[in-house]
């Protein structure tokens, strides 16, 4: 029979005291509404951890990350199902603090007078999510320093999911020398290969089957890829132009590390294909690795 012990809970800074055992501190920084997508990310962290270490899981829904017409308050909440998955997954603390916890001087939103620091992505953070919407990675980045300071991780989990975001912790902890090892964990997907996301439940059954287009419009491009980038991302235009359910925002074809492509790369390189789109008002996002 599987122990399941419950974790300890901290609402606030004060309750966060020192986590520090003998092992590592590893780290998921989530926004709760938790699904098998985190899971397998705990699952990794229970790993990186071993038995000496502590997994810290922290839920919060950061509303510096949002935009004025984003889906703040409607984004899923439910607490009792993530303490249970947590519980279920080994983690030793969660970290679920107030609005007012982590901005006690308000949430220093653009244009809202306040002398917070915070942190400005470099020019990737006004590519692809960055340029549909303003002011996101300014919030991540700024939430995940004070995550980084409140737990003093040694490694933090990360979905590739967020390919983008992935790529700008990784760039804030090298360029602020934060000494946080982070680790990408590839996405997970539905059976039909729709990358699961806390946004999915927003999706009726009809929207739900219009949504699986986009992995397949980044299958399509991956077996293409061989061929250069007009041809991968003709294939995958060419899968989304046939529903029309959905309503593309942006499909990119860069460098691993997002870069600009050349049409024809030398044979064996690799690349990736990011895709945003909205499915009647829900708006999603996937991505998968290419190679040319
Ligand atoms: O990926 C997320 O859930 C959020 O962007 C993060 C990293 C927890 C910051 O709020």
């Amino acid at each position: 029979m599987t122990t399941v012990t419950v974790p300890a809970l901290a609402r606030s800074r004060s309750e966060l005291h020192d986590l520090r055992g003998t092992g590592p501190v590893v780290f998921v920084p989530t926004m709760g509404a938790l699904h098998e997508g985190h899971a397998s990310l705990l699952r990794i962290a229970r790993e990186r951890a071993g038995g000496e270490g502590t997994v810290v899981l922290s839920i919060f829904v950061n509303p510096l990350q949002f935009g004025p017409d984003e889906d703040l308050d409607r984004y899923p909440r439910t607490f009792d199902d993530d303490l249970a998955i947590a519980a279920t997954e080994g983690v030793d603390v969660v970290f679920a603090p107030t609005v007012a916890e982590m901005y006690p001087d308000g949430v220093p939103h653009e244009g809202v007078a306040t002398e917070a620091v915070t942190v400005q992505p470099g020019p990737l953070g006004d590519l692809f999510e960055g340029a549909s919407r303003p002011g996101h990675f300014r919030g991540v980045l700024t939430v995940v320093a004070k995550l980084f300071g409140l737990v003093r991780p040694d490694v933090a989990i990360f979905g590739e999911k967020d390919y983008q975001q992935l790529a700008l912790i990784r760039r804030m902890v090298s360029d602020l020398c934060l000494g946080i090892d982070i680790v990408g964990a590839a996405t997970d997907r539905e059976p039909d290969g729709l990358a699961r996301s806390s946004r999915n439940r927003y999706l009726d059954a009809v929207q739900r089957q219009q949504a699986a287009t986009l992995s397949r419009a980044l299958r399509a491009a991956q077996e293409r890829a061989a061929y250069g980038v007009p041809a991968a991302r003709w294939a995958a235009m060419g899968v989304i132009k046939a529903e029309p359910g959905v309503e593309l925002d942006y499909l990119a074809l860069t460098t691993t590390g997002l870069g600009e492509l050349p049409d024809y790369p030398e044979p064996g390189t690799e690349g990736r294909i990011l895709v945003a789109a909205r499915v009647g008002t829900t708006r999603l996002i996937d991505n998968l690795p290419l190679q040319f």
